[in-house]
């Protein structure tokens, strides 16, 4: 029997997937929050989990370390894709990617005038393209977290960060003005291992398809 590998992160991702790796049959024996293992072992022989940071996720699927991933249309769009099928959005670590700058700044201004903005982001290629498409001109700084920071310390104009509660702007002062796109989390599978591993990953997709919550 072949073994089967899926990539996953820590915290919201590995929470959110424990009920669909359930519906597939699949038990993980080991908690990661406490473990230093990064292979985790289930109750099927045949299926390991690796935990990997959230934005490797599609690197490993990628490059076969790990057949099959689960990773946010946002980590997605910035690895780009590349050996990557992508059959099931799974509707879980919900958030929109958004802009959002300091209470005082006017968004509206800037823009309507044609202004050059200083953008701060960890999603640069979401970030370029969307300014793109609205003809706003930008610099991007390439962060890789606490974005928020940025504007506040006079470093950025903007940020492009994604907002769930909204708390974490709120409690830096900052304000949404735009909002990109809805994100979720996709399954994502190797190309060459789907080819090679049909019938199993084919039955992990049949039964995540069918876990899969009802959006609202
Ligand atoms: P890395 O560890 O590689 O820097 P990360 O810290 O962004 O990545 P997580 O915070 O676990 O990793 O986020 C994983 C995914 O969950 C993100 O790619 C995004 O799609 C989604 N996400 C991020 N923040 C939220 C949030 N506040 N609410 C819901 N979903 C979120
Ligand atoms: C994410 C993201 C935002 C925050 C938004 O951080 O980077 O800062 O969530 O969520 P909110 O709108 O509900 O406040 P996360 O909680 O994942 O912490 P992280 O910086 O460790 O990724």
């Amino acid at each position: 029997m072949s073994m089967i590998t899926l990539a996953l992160s820590k915290g919201r991702i590995f929470d959110e997937t424990l009920p669909l790796l359930k519906a597939a049959g699949i038990e993980v024996l080991d908690d990661p929050e406490k473990s230093r293992k990064l292979i985790l072992d289930t109750n099927l022989p045949e299926v390991r989990l690796l935990v990997v940071r959230a934005t490797d996720v599609p690197t490993y699927v990628q490059y076969g370390g790990a057949d099959l991933g689960i990773t946010g249309k946002d980590t997605l769009l910035e690895h780009g894709g590349q050996g990557l099928y992508q059959p099931l959005d799974l509707q879980i670590a919900k958030c929109r990617m958004s802009v959002a700058v300091r209470a005082d700044f006017d968004y509206a201004s800037a823009v309507k005038q044609g202004s050059r903005l200083t953008v701060a982001t960890k999603f640069v290629a979401i970030a370029r393209e969307f300014f793109a498409s609205k003809g706003v001109h930008v610099d991007l700084i390439k962060l890789y977290g606490s974005m928020e920071l940025a504007p506040l310390v006079g470093m950025a104009d903007a940020i492009v960060d994604v907002v769930s509660t909204g708390g974490t702007l709120k409690a830096n002062h900052l304000v949404e003005v735009e909002q990109i796109m809805e994100i979720s989390s996709r399954l994502v599978v190797n190309q060459a291992a789907l080819k090679l591993k049909r019938e199993p990953i084919r039955k992990i997709i049949d039964a995540f398809a069918s876990a899969i919550a009802v959006p609202a």
